[in-house]
């Protein structure tokens, strides 16, 4: 059997539990279908992916869950080769349990390697909803709110259900109101990262504190929904400087954002329904790495292209989508 998934190179988590350096997207970005992107995810364990990223509100689940349990039955991989991530949609921050037990059932796989609090609020929005969409029971960040859903997947893992914590789509301010009063602290945290958009602050901030950054949209996100297509954006794998470090080695821009993020120390998860694409990705991370002088013209790529804005996440009285971000350094719209 090709053995490809055991020389993908290993990240290690706080608890000192390894897993992949690069994990596969399954958001369809309400454009692919729940079949495509559950062949796809059958087609990616055959490649050698391990680790798969999955959300309740990705509404294809069951369609995965499906996949990995056929996987498994054909002796392809063992559940435990597997570190299969998951996320409680906002509408559940009072369920969390509840939540956790349907994705766990609908992905068939027992337990979840890692439970993300998808956002840190409970701001709800339809899925394929568009830009415009906001819901009057939106609020601003509620620390105390927070810190009940937190507590929540700390009884998850406490039965059992769910090996390690997530967070996702954090600022610093959040992280720094709550991470003191988290008992069993967080392994990774979901944030958007490519070329063009590097939080680094806030990625420094949580490599000081022992959480690993999985870095979202690692290629720029070329297919996002409709409602987060903003004329002002920028195109990451267009921009000149990849581009040049493409051509120079022969090899798709996609290759060159994955292998900055593998050596940054971020885990990418980029999405393809391709299997040329999804093949490519996995190898661009296992070879090749770039140079310290390539690192560094990426380094200087930076260009604040934050592409997941959350506007329909925002609410009444809130000025507008950087009031979700804290940019200021204090926590927007918070009593
Ligand atoms: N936590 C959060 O709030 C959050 C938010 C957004 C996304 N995510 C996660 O992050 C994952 C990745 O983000 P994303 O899907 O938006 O963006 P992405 O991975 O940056 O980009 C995916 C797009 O790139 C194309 N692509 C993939 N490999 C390619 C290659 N080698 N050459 C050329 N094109 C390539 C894909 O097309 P093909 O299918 O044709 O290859 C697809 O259109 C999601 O699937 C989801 O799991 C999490």
């Amino acid at each position: 059997m090709d053995n490809t998934a055991q020389k993908v190179p290993q990240v290690t988590l706080r608890t000192g539990e390894q897993i992949p350096c690069i994990g596969m997207g399954t958001f369809g970005s309400d454009r692919v279908s729940p079949e495509q992107i559950a062949a796809a995810a059958a087609g990616a364990i055959r490649a050698g992916y391990r680790m798969f990223d999955c959300a309740a509100c990705y509404g294809n689940e069951a369609q995965i869950g499906a996949v990995f349990s056929e996987a498994i039955a054909e002796g392809v991989v063992k559940r435990s080769d597997l570190f299969i991530m998951t996320k409680v949609w906002n509408d559940m921050h009072r369920e969390v349990e509840k939540a956790c037990r349907k994705s766990i059932r609908d992905l068939q796989c027992g337990y979840a390697d890692m439970y993300f609090i998808h956002w840190p609020f409970p701001n709800y929005h339809a899925p394929g909803c568009d830009g415009d969409a906001r819901n009057p029971d939106s609020k601003p960040f509620s620390a105390e709110e927070f810190l009940d859903t937190y507590r929540q997947c700390e009884d998850l893992v406490r039965q059992g259900l769910v090996r390690n914590i997530g967070l996702s789509n954090m600022t610093i301010p959040k992280l720094e109101a709550v991470y003191d009063r988290l008992e069993i602290k967080p392994a990774a945290c979901e944030i958007e990262l490519h070329p063009c958009f590097q939080q680094q602050e806030l990625f420094v901030w949580l490599r000081a504190h022992d959480i690993q950054p999985i870095g979202y949209m690692p290629l720029g996100s070329p297919q996002r929904p409709e409602r987060d297509m903003f004329s002002t954006d920028i195109a990451d794998m267009k921009e000149s400087a990849l581009v040049e470090i493409a051509e120079k080695r022969g090899i798709h821009p996609a290759a060159v954002c994955l292998k900055w993020a593998v050596k940054r120390g971020q885990i990418p998860i980029p999405f393809s329904v391709n299997e040329k694409n999804y093949r490519s990705n996995l190898a661009a991370v296992m070879s090749d790495p770039l140079t310290e002088e390539e690192m560094e013209i990426i380094a200087g790529m930076e260009r604040n292209n934050r592409l997941v804005k959350g506007q329909v996440f925002l609410w009444d009285g809130a000025n507008d989508w950087h009031d979700l971000w804290d940019e200021d350094g204090r926590i927007s719209g918070s009593q």
